[in-house]
């Protein structure tokens, strides 16, 4: 008994100092390095395979380094996951980077492709015969079809069961797997409303702001939206969820579609996200029983927020988000940080979005686009702006469409690419007969099909998961 008290308590442990990762530099440095010498010695001994026999003593030193290279980042961080996308590796989610020279001698991605494979996820240790075996499974001709199960199938025969392997991230998908990431985020994006209701209910009772659960859930949506289009997502995932939440998610995950545009790093992305999901935070304090009114929220958020002890950078940018996400971008008292001037766009767009009982929104998604985008230079950061723009197209998620065909349809895409900026891929409400669909039926106006009128919303009761319009 007290053996699985303890190992809870290791895992717990190793919960928080992954959760820590991105604000513990000397952490972050030790799994950079740890990640670098992984996969340049992976790297290596996969090059040595082509020509060198296995049992060959040239590959000793390089296995007994990779396994205590492995060994000390599971101390560190419990589950390590070693992952290439495109040209890039993570180790963890932390961005391994190399010397210009190594760099270019690292074809670790193009060898895991070949078998299907991603990444993998090393769950324990391994001694040198297992990593000889996984040097030698993955230095094989790929199996002829799934080779990625094949290797699974092989890892486990070879009592490894404990390194999974994965498949590649990519930036394009369709069909089944976009399905498969949309359930996902889906999942993800439910579960996160009791994390933030729970976390909101313990600061308003006056306790300390913890950073890590929020800053575990923001890790989360991050990877589950990576690939997948989670505007749509998210609105659809709502329903069960209270206001408080409602918002609170939705600004960080547009907030997170903004900064991933404009190309910040996944620890800045990290950063962005949970500033985001505390810039309304003042709302959850009471003043004479009474949650804070609007013009005091900020400073409300900022009390709240300075009862966490120590001075980070990231702890700075959450406060400069708190105190300003409602500047104006040309604002007299000077530039708002660059996460308020996002959270400010998120936050308007899903303010004048958002369904309200019995009435609608006050815009339409599309109206609510083109007056934002009216704003920029004014109330909006120009480029942040258009980077939105971009995001969300000519007919954002929620834009009820009337087709030239006389179909009547929900847009429920963001931009998939440049060509389709005004095409996005629509649930139908009604067909030009007038019948409704008895399940979900589909059109992707990037296969034609062309908008006649764009709908406004007022008064209609939400689509799309809710039920038909009017
Ligand atoms: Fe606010
Ligand atoms: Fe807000």
């Amino acid at each position: 008994m007290p053996d699985s008290i303890a190992t809870a308590q290791e895992q717990l442990g190793k919960t928080l100092a992954r959760a820590r990762a991105e604000e513990d530099r000397e952490l972050a440095t030790r799994v950079r390095e740890l990640g670098a010498q992984l996969a340049h010695l992976f790297n290596g001994l996969l090059h040595m395979a082509r020509t060198h026999a296995l049992n060959n003593t040239a590959f000793d030193a390089p296995v007994r380094d990779f396994g205590s290279a492995l060994r000390e980042l599971l101390e560190l961080l419990g589950p390590a996951t070693l992952q290439c996308v495109e040209d890039q590796i993570f180790v963890n989610d932390l961005r391994i980077r190399f010397d210009k020279l190594i760099e270019q001698s690292i074809t670790l991605g193009t060898d895991l492709h070949r078998h299907g494979v991603g990444g993998l996820t090393f769950n324990a240790p391994l001694d040198d015969p297992e990593i000889r075996t996984i040097v030698r499974l993955f230095s094989s001709p790929p199996g002829p079809s799934e080779p990625r199960a094949a290797l699974q199938t092989e890892l486990a025969a070879a009592g490894m069961s404990s390194v999974q392997v994965h498949p590649p991230f990519r930036f394009r998908i369709t069909g089944e797997e976009l399905h498969q990431a949309t359930r996902e985020f889906r999942e993800v994006y439910l579960a996160s409303a009791s994390t933030v209701a729970g976390v909101f209910a313990t600061l308003g009772a006056d306790r300390l702001p913890s950073p890590l659960p929020v800053r575990r859930l923001v890790h989360q949506l991050i990877d589950a939206s990576r690939f997948g289009d989670s505007a749509e997502v998210a609105r659809r995932a709502e329903d069960a969820m209270p206001p408080f939440a409602q918002h609170t998610l939705m600004v960080t995950n547009l907030s997170l579609m903004i900064g991933r545009a404009a190309g910040l790093s996944d620890a800045s992305l990290a950063d962005l996200g949970v500033a985001a999901m505390f810039h309304d935070v003042g709302f959850t304090m009471r003043e004479d029983g009474y949650s804070v009114p609007f013009e005091r929220h900020t400073r409300a958020g900022l009390r709240v927020l300075l009862r966490q002890r120590g001075f980070h950078r990231a702890k700075l940018r959450r406060l400069l988000t708190v105190l300003q996400h409602h500047y104006a971008f040309d604002d007299t008292r000077g530039l708002p940080a660059l996460y308020a001037r996002i959270v400010h766009i998120a936050d308007d767009y899903d303010i004048l979005t958002r369904y309200r009982p019995d009435q609608g929104p006050i815009l339409s998604t599309p109206d609510c686009l083109a007056r934002m985008a009216a704003q920029a230079g004014k109330a909006y950061d120009p480029l942040l702006t258009q980077l939105f723009c971009n995001i969300m197209g000519r007919f954002p998620p929620g834009a009820i469409l009337s087709l030239v065909d006389g179909h009547l349809v929900l847009s429920i895409s963001t931009v998939r690419s440049p060509e389709t900026f005004d095409k996005p891929l629509c649930k139908v409400i009604r067909r030009p007969d007038g019948s409704a669909p008895e399940g979900d039926e589909f059109l992707d106006l990037a296969d034609g099909g062309r908008v006649a009128k764009v709908h406004h919303p007022q008064g209609l009761t939400p689509v799309g998961g809710h039920g038909g319009v009017g």
